[in-house]
C-alpha cells in the first residue's frame, strides 16, 4: 500500500503538469482529490492494514492529499487569466484612492447653534434642562394647574404622576428665576416630546426658548428681538406679524407670523395660500409666574418665547416632511 501511495503521488503531480485549461484542471481535481477520487479510495483501505503501519499510512495520505491540494490551487491560479493576477500581485499604485466620506453636524443641530449664536450676540446667555421633569415645571410654575384645560393641547408622556417628559422648554423659565435674580436674558435649546406623529409632526423634537426679565421691559422690547432674530436667521428683511394668541404663562401673548419664505408672501402651497408662515409662540410673562418664583411683579416685567427648530429649518431649506429629518437616510442628510 505505501507503493501504491507513492506511485499515485507522483503520477498525479506529473498529470498535473500537463493540464493547460479549466476542463482538464477541474478533471484532475475529481480524478484524484473528488469525493469518490483515488486518494478517497485508498484512505478507504487503511482499515485492512495491520494496526502498526495504520497510523504511519494513514499520516502519509494525508499528507500527500494535502500537498495535491496545495498544487492544485497554485496551478488554478496560474490559469488565470493575467489581468486578473495582475491586480492582486501588482496593484497600480497610481490609481486614485477610496475617498472617506466626512461626517456633517445633523441639519437641527445646525440649525439650533446657528439660533442660539444669534442669541449670544444679543447678550443671552445659554442654559440646559432636564428632558425628564417635573410636573411642576411643565405645567404648575407655568400657571396651569392640574385641570386646566391648557394641558390638553399638550398630548404629554406621563412617566409617573408627577413626572413627565418636558412638553417645551418653558419649564425652564422657571427653573432660571429660581435661581437668579434679574436682570436676566436667557436661551434653553433642547428636545421636547408630544405624543403625536404626522408630516408635521414628530413625538420628539426641539424647542429654542428664549427670557429676557429686567426693569420697565416691554412688548417693543420683544418685537425688537425677534425681528433682529428673523432678520438674521433668514438673511432677509422679512415682515413680522404678531397674532393675539393665548399661552397661560404669558399675557398677553402673541403668535408670530414670518412672510413666507417661499413667495414672499404672495401666497403659495408652503403659506396655504395666506402669504404668513407661523414660527413661535411669545408674550409678556405672566405676574402670576413672577409671583411663583418670587420675583415682584410691580417692580419686574419680560418677554418670553419659544420656537420650534425643525419648524426654522425645514422654512429655511425648503423641506416639506418633518419625518425625514429622523429617518437617518444619508442622502438626504448628506445635503446640509
Ligand atoms: N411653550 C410654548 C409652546 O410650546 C411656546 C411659548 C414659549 C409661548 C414662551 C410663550 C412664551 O407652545
Amino acid at each position: 500500500m505505501e507503493q501504491e501511495l507513492e506511485q499515485l503521488r507522483d503520477e498525479a503531480l506529473a498529470s498535473l503538469e500537463t493540464v493547460s485549461d479549466d476542463a482538464q484542471l477541474e478533471s484532475f481535481r475529481v480524478n484524484y482529490l473528488g469525493r469518490n477520487g483515488q486518494i478517497s479510495a485508498i484512505m478507504k483501505q487503511l482499515g485492512t492494514v495491520s494496526k502498526e503501519d495504520r497510523p504511519r499510512l494513514g499520516q502519509r495520505a494525508n499528507s500527500i492529499k494535502k500537498e495535491l491540494e496545495e498544487a492544485y490551487s497554485s496551478r488554478k491560479t496560474s490559469l488565470l487569466p493575467a489581468s486578473q493576477t495582475a491586480a492582486t500581485d501588482n496593484p497600480d499604485l497610481s490609481l486614485p484612492g477610496r475617498k472617506h466620506q466626512k461626517g456633517k453636524l445633523h441639519p437641527v443641530t445646525q440649525i439650533m447653534e446657528e439660533v442660539c449664536g444669534i442669541f449670544e450676540s444679543m447678550g443671552f446667555s445659554i442654559a440646559e434642562g432636564p428632558e425628564i421633569e417635573l410636573d411642576y415645571y411643565n405645567f404648575e410654575a407655568l400657571n396651569i394647574p392640574a385641570h386646566h384645560p391648557a394641558r390638553d393641547m399638550h398630548d404629554t408622556f406621563y412617566i409617573s404622576d408627577n413626572t413627565l417628559l418636558r412638553t417645551h422648554t418653558s419649564p425652564m423659565q422657571a427653573r432660571v428665576m429660581e435661581n437668579q435674580q434679574p436682570p436676566l436674558r436667557v436661551i434653553a435649546p433642547g428636545k421636547v416630546y408630544r405624543c403625536d406623529s404626522d408630516i408635521t409632526h414628530t413625538p420628539m423634537f426641539h424647542q429654542v426658548e428664549g427670557l429676557l426679565v429686567d426693569q420697565k421691559v416691554s412688548f417693543a422690547d420683544l418685537k425688537g428681538v425677534l425681528t433682529v432674530f428673523t432678520r438674521k436667521i433668514f438673511g432677509k428683511d422679512l415682515p413680522l406679524r404678531f397674532r393675539p394668541s393665548f399661552f397661560p404663562f404669558t399675557e398677553p401673548s402673541a403668535e408670530v407670523d414670518i412672510a413666507c419664505v417661499i413667495c414672499n408672501g404672495e401666497g403659495c402651497r408652503v403659506c396655504k395660500k395666506t402669504g404668513w408662515l407661523e414660527i413661535l409662540g411669545s408674550g409678556m410673562i405672566d405676574p402670576e409666574v413672577f409671583k411663583m418664583v418670587g420675583y415682584d411683579p410691580e417692580i419686574y416685567s419680560g418677554f418670553a418665547f419659544g420656537l420650534g427648530v425643525e419648524r426654522i429649518a425645514m422654512l429655511k431649506y425648503g423641506i416639506d416632511d418633518i419625518r425625514l429629518y429622523y429617518e437617518n437616510d444619508l442622502r438626504f442628510l448628506s445635503q446640509f
